[in-house]
């Protein structure tokens, strides 16, 4: 018969208390990468706005025409996923010169649509008018269309997001 003391810790005790050790360690170490998954679109800041948007080839467009052109683009804030539709009129100058503008009105955000006949984008909520360079020329619009800067690389034809404010 042996006699322990209650301070000492029995050979079973140590193995117990050893395995639950490892055991809480290899469930620690499994669950950091679960962890930094789960939480880090919370800890990411927004999404980069600016981005560099192919358009295709320069010469696919037509001179003195704008031309339009639309995407969506999904947007990543934290673990809310947003797609914006953008709407683009590509009017090419001659064979190097482009513009692109937005085709949202400046004035409440609706979307302008070229109008051949009279030469003008129209925004259909309350008639503002832009000639063919984004210039508001008549009705509520305070300022030009917004206008993206484009780059042509190999041909091809680039544009920058976000588009930026032109001066009314
Ligand atoms: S939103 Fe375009 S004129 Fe009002």
């Amino acid at each position: 018969m042996s006699v322990t003391n209650k301070n000492q810790v029995t050979r079973r005790d140590f193995i117990k208390a050893t395995l639950a050790g490892i055991g809480g360690l290899i469930g620690a170490l499994a669950g950091i990468p679960s962890m930094a998954y789960l939480f880090s679109p919370a800890t990411q800041a927004g999404a980069k706005e600016e981005a560099l948007i192919q358009l295709g080839p320069l010469e696919k467009y037509p001179i003195g025409i704008p031309t339009r052109f639309d995407f969506t683009r999904t947007k990543v804030n934290g673990w809310e996923r947003t797609a914006i539709n953008y709407g683009l009129y590509i009017v090419r100058k001659n064979e190097r010169e482009v513009r692109v503008f937005s085709d949202i009105c400046t004035h409440l955000g609706c979307r302008v649509n070229w109008h051949p006949d009279v030469q003008h984008y129209i925004s259909p909520c309350h008639d503002g008018h832009f000639d063919i360079l984004g210039n508001n020329v008549s009705g509520p619009p305070p300022r030009p269309l917004d206008e993206f800067v484009t780059k042509i690389e190999n041909g091809n034809l680039f544009v920058l997001l976000p588009p930026f404010k032109r001066p009314a």
